[in-house]
């Protein structure tokens, strides 16, 4: 994100650029590093988007809002369009790392917790402000945020909107890491190295079962693992990268 005047605050057409990102990233591309320029990841939406003439160029919220049909398809239909900037992120493919200094407000908190990992700067503070705007995270925060710190904690975030500090961040495993300011980036490339040295469809194999494990039985998830070993083993056999 490059908008550090405004602290990197998104509107609608980053979050279609996202997705359109997400649509045509190259295979070869193994990390996706989601950052922000200058001192804050991300300020979440830019709150433009919930005035009635709404960010110039863009779509209005609220006109959607009004304008729209009894059931709202339309409004629910922009929403899944932002989602998809977001939902990428999880994909098998790639590992995705939020490298956050500075602010992670709501939309940024959600995309920070879309990524697979987040190196944290000790500056960093992460809010859901989404209800204390009379509003919910949206965006596909909700669900690791609840998988991370677990239902308690997670409603006690969402419904203070309290500011998180680096530090309880990590304790509550909503980062892998923290590390001072200045060695944010080379602590994110020697990450980016260290997964790289990992055989490219070992990983992704790997990152799937990891992913599905949450939502599987024991027995199901030993039926998975199986499953993705027979595959590696045929791999290995015909020469692949294993
Ligand atoms: N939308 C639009 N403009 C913003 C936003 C935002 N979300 N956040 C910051 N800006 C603008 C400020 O208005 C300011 O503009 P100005 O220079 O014209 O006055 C500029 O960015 C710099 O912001 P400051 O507040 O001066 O920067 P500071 O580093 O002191 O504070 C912080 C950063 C903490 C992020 C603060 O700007 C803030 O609280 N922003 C609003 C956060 C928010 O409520 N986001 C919505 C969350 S809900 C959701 O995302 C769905």
């Amino acid at each position: 994100m490059a908008r550090p005047e405004r602290r990197n605050a998104m509107t609608g057409r980053t979050w279609t650029a996202l997705a359109h990102i997400g649509q045509t990233l190259p295979e070869s591309v193994r990390i996706v590093v989601v950052k922000g320029d200058g001192p804050s990841f991300s300020a979440g939406i830019d709150l433009a988007m919930f005035s009635p003439e709404g960010v110039e160029g863009e779509r209005s919220l609220m006109r959607d809002l009004r304008d729209g049909d009894p059931d709202h398809s339309a409004l629910a239909d922009t929403i899944a369009s932002y989602q998809e900037g977001f939902l990428w992120l999880r994909d098998p493919g790639i590992v995705s790392i939020a490298s956050v200094r500075g602010h992670a407000i709501g939309a940024g908190f959600q995309l920070a917790l879309s990524c697979d990992l987040r190196v944290l700067a000790d500056d960093a503070r992460m809010c859901m402000k989404e209800p204390a705007l009379g509003l919910v995270p949206d965006l596909t925060g909700t669900k690791p945020l609840v998988e991370t710190v677990g239902v308690s904690r997670a409603l006690e975030l969402c419904l203070t909107a309290r500011e998180v500090p680096a530090e309880e961040a990590r304790e509550l495993r909503l980062a892998e890491v923290v590390v001072d300011g200045a060695s944010l980036d080379a602590t994110v490339d020697d990450l980016v190295a260290g997964l790289l040295a990992t055989p490219a469809e070992a990983a992704t194999a790997t990152k799937e079962l990891i992913r599905q494990a949450p939502g599987n039985t024991l027995e199901e998830q030993a039926e998975a693992e199986r499953r993705a070993q027979i595959g590696r083993l045929a791999a290995l056999a015909r020469g692949g990268d294993g």
